[in-house]
Formats: structure tokens, C-alpha cells, sequence
């Protein structure tokens, strides 16, 4: 039994918690509140002009694995958003049979020795300078150096060789496009819309040509191999680089701060063994994607509150999450909520595999490098994925 007075014992989370309060309610000061408001009068609400909110885990499952209800092609949902943009076969604004089988096709990139192989060689080089810079003392900017591997790993979707003098306009541009995206709007303005295309034009310009090439040291090649046709492979880059660019570069450094201000980064660089739980538990706190919008395809009861075609529904994963308390990796994590920040149902992240191996292999190049603390740090203000502008790191003695 623990003597400490229990003013003293560590409470989970604490500091962590707060920074990461701090981080969301900075992103949107306005709209998490008001979600939050939202929530805290049931786990299904009705919300004038936007949508009916969802704030509990199992009724968040219950909407992702009904298709025959929800849809990601009705009113308001994001095919709104992405099909004027990256046309109609992207997955993410597909449903039923043709997405399955787009699925299918694709889940040969994502086979975890493809995706090892392809963080190998995306990541060597940036990472390799992230620990050496942190192991010789000196500041590093962790969300630079996330950004940098970010941009390494659009040119390799894209199948740009891998110049380093590309990263960052590489991730520049799948940002301006990210940005112009609210957190629940599910439309761009036809400005928007002409703007994006441009830049997403630019970005997968590489990808008609490497598919063209079907070199299958490309991705866009091995999607050739895989029997994706030119445009549903140039959708399906754009539609990677817009999901799994701004996620992971707002993860992977709140992850380091949890990690930090939890003291728990001395502890994992010790033992290892403990980094899939908090890696899992950070993504918990955080929930990158906070919120997944469907339409009402089907006249349907959520936890007591009736719903009519043509409803849209903002599953607030967020909140669902974090209800479950503060950061604390050594609590098990309820079977409901399992993995609920990758989705739920036919639309699970179908880039999971190489998002966590994006996560540890960055993790393990900042422990590599000996004990570090944050020594400065920048909340980053009004957008839409929450995170830093700017955290810095350095080697303690
Ligand atoms: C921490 C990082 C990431 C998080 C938290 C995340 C989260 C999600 C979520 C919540 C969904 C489901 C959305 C919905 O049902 O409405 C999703 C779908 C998707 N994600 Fe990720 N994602 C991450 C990284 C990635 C990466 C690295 C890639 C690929 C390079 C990727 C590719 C996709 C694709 C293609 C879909 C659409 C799947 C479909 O509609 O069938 N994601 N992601």
C-alpha cells in the first residue's frame, strides 16, 4: 500500500492533461466548447445547423458499422467535401460493393512487410538526423522535423524520388489543402474547390507519371500492379496525402509532450515493452480526426432520438474518447472504445498500419537519442487538426 500523502502521489495524466486541454481548446476555442456543452446533455443531440452530435462510444460504433443508415454519400457528408476535389473513387466518399472492392485492391500496400519497407525508406535519413542532432545537444523543433518526414513520405506516395530540397514544399502543399477544411463543414467554396484541385493537381501529377512507368518501387506502380486504373490511383494518392499528413504531424509531437509531461519518456526509453499502450492511450487523449460526419441514408432510432433521411450525423470521437479520463496507459482501455480514433466499420483507416509505424519509428528515433526534455513549446492556434507549432526538444545531461 502506497505511504504517500495523496496531495503528493502522482495523479495520471496531470500536467499531460493539461497541455493537451490547452492544445484542443486553442485549435477551436469556440467549437469545442460548444461540442463539449453539447455533450454534456446526452449522448445523442440535436444541434441546429449542425447536425444531430454523437458522444458516446458504442452509438459512434453503432452509426460507423451501419452503412445501410449512415452513408459517406448523402447531404453533408464528406463526399461533399472530397468529391469535388479528388473526384468520385476515393474511398472516402464511396459506399457498398465498389468500395469494397477498391479496398480490396489497395490492401496490398498496407501489408505490414510493404509498409516496413516503405517507412525504411522514407524515414531513415530524416529520422537519422533527428537523433543525431538531439544526441550532440543541440534544439531540435520536433514538428519540423515531423513535417520534414511527413514530406518524405507524400514524395514516396506520390513517387517523387526522395529529395530532401521537396519535403517541405511537399508538405506545404498537402497542408494549404488540409487548411481550407473546417471541423464540421462538409463543403468547399467553388474558390476552395478551384484552389485545391490546383495544388492536389500538382502534388499527384507525379503519380499519373510513375503509374505510366508502373515501376513497382513506386507506390503509384505497385498500385498498377495491385489493377488500379491512372485515376483511381491518382485519387487514392490524393486522398493518402489529404488523410495521412496532418494527422500524424499533429500526433506525433502532442504524443512526445504526453510522454514528457507524464514522465513517462525516461520510462519507456528504460523499457520499450510499454510504448504500443501508450502510444494507444495518447491516441486516446488526442484523437487526431476529432470528429467523422455521415448522412442519414434511412429513417433510423439513435439511443432514443429518431433520425430522418437526409440528417447529418457528427460523431464526435473526441469527446466519446475522452470520457473515458485522463491520460493513463496502464488502464485498460474499454472494448468499445478500441481503436475508435482509426474509425469503426467498412471505413476504418485503411492507412493504420503505416500511420503506427510512422508513430514508433518516430518515437524510437527521439528515445535513441538519450534523455531529452521539452525546453520550449507553441500551442498552434485556429486549426483544424489540433497540435504544436512548435515543440522543442534537447538532451539532458
Ligand atoms: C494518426 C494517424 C491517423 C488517424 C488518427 C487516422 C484516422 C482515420 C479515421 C478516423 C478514418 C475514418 C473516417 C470515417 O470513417 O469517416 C480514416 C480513414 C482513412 N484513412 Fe486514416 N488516419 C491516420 C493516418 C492515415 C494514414 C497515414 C493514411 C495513409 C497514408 C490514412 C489513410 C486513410 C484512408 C485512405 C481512409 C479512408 C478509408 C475508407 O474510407 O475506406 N490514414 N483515418
Amino acid at each position: 500500500m502506497s505511504t504517500a500523502h495523496p496531495r503528493h502521489r502522482a495523479r495520471p495524466g496531470g500536467e499531460a492533461d493539461r497541455w493537451e486541454e490547452r492544445v484542443q481548446t486553442t485549435a477551436h476555442p469556440v467549437a469545442y466548447r460548444l461540442l463539449r456543452a453539447v455533450s454534456a446533455r446526452g449522448p445523442v443531440v440535436r444541434v441546429p445547423r449542425v447536425g444531430v452530435v454523437v458522444s458516446d462510444a458504442a452509438l459512434a460504433r453503432d452509426v460507423l458499422t451501419d452503412t445501410a443508415r449512415f452513408t459517406k454519400t448523402g447531404p453533408g457528408s464528406p463526399s461533399d467535401l472530397w468529391t469535388p476535389i479528388l473526384g468520385p473513387s476515393v474511398l472516402l466518399n464511396m459506399e457498398g460493393a465498389a468500395h469494397a472492392a477498391l479496398r480490396r485492391r489497395l490492401g496490398g500496400l498496407f501489408t505490414p512487410g510493404y509498409v516496413a519497407a516503405l517507412c525504411e525508406r522514407v524515414l531513415r535519413e530524416p529520422l537519422a538526423e533527428l537523433t543525431s542532432a538531439l544526441a550532440a545537444g543541440e534544439d531540435v523543433d520536433l514538428v519540423a522535423a515531423v513535417q520534414r518526414c511527413a514530406g518524405a513520405a507524400i514524395c514516396e506516395l506520390v513517387g517523387l524520388p526522395p529529395d530532401p530540397k521537396r519535403f517541405s514544399t511537399a508538405f506545404a502543399e498537402a497542408s494549404a489543402v488540409t487548411s481550407l477544411v473546417r471541423l464540421w463543414r462538409s463543403s468547399l467554396t467553388p474558390r476552395q474547390v478551384r484552389t485545391a484541385r490546383a495544388v492536389l493537381g500538382r502534388l499527384t501529377a507525379a503519380a499519373t507519371d510513375a503509374h505510366r512507368h508502373g515501376d513497382e518501387t513506386t507506390v503509384p506502380g505497385r498500385m498498377r500492379a495491385l489493377g488500379l486504373s491512372a485515376e483511381e490511383t491518382r485519387g487514392a494518392v490524393g486522398a493518402f496525402v489529404l488523410t495521412g499528413t496532418e494527422t500524424l504531424v499533429s500526433f506525433l509531437p502532442r504524443l512526445v509532450a504526453l510522454c514528457h509531461d507524464s514522465g513517462r519518456l525516461d520510462r519507456l526509453r528504460a523499457d520499450p515493452g510499454g510504448t504500443d499502450a501508450v502510444v494507444e492511450e495518447a491516441l486516446r487523449v488526442t484523437v487526431p480526426s476529432p470528429v467523422m460526419l455521415r448522412s442519414v441514408a434511412a429513417p433510423a432510432t439513435l439511443g432514443g432520438t429518431p433520425l430522418s433521411p437526409g440528417d447529418r450525423v457528427v460523431v464526435f470521437t473526441l469527446q466519446c474518447a475522452r470520457a473515458h479520463g485522463p491520460f493513463d496507459p496502464d488502464r485498460p482501455m474499454p472494448p468499445e472504445l478500441r481503436r475508435l480514433w482509426f474509425g469503426a466499420g467498412p471505413h476504418f483507416c485503411l492507412g493504420m498500419p503505416l500511420a503506427m509505424e510512422q508513430i514508433r519509428s518516430v518515437l524510437a528515433a527521439v528515445l535513441a537519442a538519450g534523455p531529452v526534455r521539452v525546453t520550449d513549446r507553441r500551442i498552434a492556434r485556429r486549426v483544424l487538426i489540433p497540435g504544436y507549432a512548435r515543440l522543442t526538444l534537447r538532451r539532458s545531461a
